[in-house]
């Protein structure tokens, strides 16, 4: 049974909206959360999820981030000057939602740049906006050294379940990143634009923990909704998670996520946190650290 700490929903029902308890059942409780762990955590953060205000959702089709990262982009193009959204004094990130056996949320740093939970999103910035992680390669794309193994491990994966995936995008730095953005707004306008590509200091790319994936079987429906119905988007679908990877962007988190769904691309948080995401049926690292979401505040 999970470890449910006081400050969850069900026991803060028992405790605050319910008439106070007999003693005994309160020496009880005491009792019981002392013998599971479970009196020690901290009381959560609590602050607006923001999860459908002004969402983009009339974009339907074409978009690309590694399309234009790859075509258009390039290294040293101007930023754009877009203010960094990152989460206010009266929003702290960071406190775990709740504890649970197996798995200790607060191992790793939701914010720090450098932690391979770090959430990055259209409400939470890098930090810094230009940060750059130690990179190696893998297939001749960058990514942060962590993600290699497990990123090496399922193509390899992929490869001997028949499926042929290719990478086609990986770490972009602030400058690109900016390009890519850029070249979105130039082409869709900036409401369409903000649907599909993070603007600059908000990518998960910068961090060198996502990629972008693609197929070999309908290449035309790499970085297009089509590669979900392609074999290696199934397969990716079905198998991301084994190998530490969050198909970071679906139908039904983009509320959450602010961006329309992207079959292809991959955020790496390491098998354990992938597994506990499966195992609470959880989608999104906001809900996992309680993060804001949403769009941008403007
Ligand atoms: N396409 C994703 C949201 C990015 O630009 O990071
Ligand atoms: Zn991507």
């Amino acid at each position: 049974m999970p470890c449910l700490p006081p400050y969850t929903d069900g026991v803060v029902t028992i405790f605050l909206d319910r008439q106070p308890l007999p003693r005994i059942a309160v020496v009880m409780l005491a009792v019981a959360f002392l013998l599971t762990g479970c009196a020690s955590g901290a009381a959560p953060a609590t602050y607006e999820t923001s999860a459908s205000s002004g969402l983009e959702t009339g974009f339907g089709g074409s978009a690309a981030d590694g399309a234009a990262a790859d075509g258009a982009a390039a290294d040293g193009a101007a930023a754009d000057g877009e203010a960094v959204a990152g989460a206010s004094a009266d929003e702290p990130v960071g406190v775990p939602a709740e504890a649970t056996p197996g798995i200790d949320l607060a191992a790793h740093s939701p914010t720090d740049p450098a932690s391979p939970w770090v959430v990055v999103n259209k409400r939470v910035a890098v930090d810094p906006v230009d940060y750059e992680p130690d990179l190696t390669t893998v297939r001749g794309y960058l990514v942060r050294p962590d993600v290699a193994p497990d990123l090496t491990a399922l193509l390899a994966a992929a490869e001997a379940d028949g499926v042929h995936l290719t990478l086609r995008s990986a770490y972009r730095g602030y400058s690109k990143q900016a390009a890519v953005y850029e070249g979105w707004v130039a082409q869709l306008g900036s409401a369409q634009a903000d649907a599909v590509s993070a603007r600059p200091g908000h990518s998960e790319h910068q961090t060198g923990l996502a990629v972008d994936v693609g197929g070999s079987s309908r290449p035309q429906c790499d970085f297009e909704p089509c590669f979900g119905d392609t074999p290696e988007g199934r397969w990716v679908a079905e198998h991301a998670r084994s190998f530490g990877f969050l198909v970071r962007y679906t139908p039904e988190n983009k509320a959450v996520t602010g961006y329309a769904p992207e079959a292809w691309h991959l955020r790496w948080v390491g098998r354990d946190l992938a597994g506990y995401l499966s195992e609470t049926g959880l989608s999104t690292l906001e809900e996992v650290f309680d993060v804001p979401g949403g769009d941008y505040r403007r």
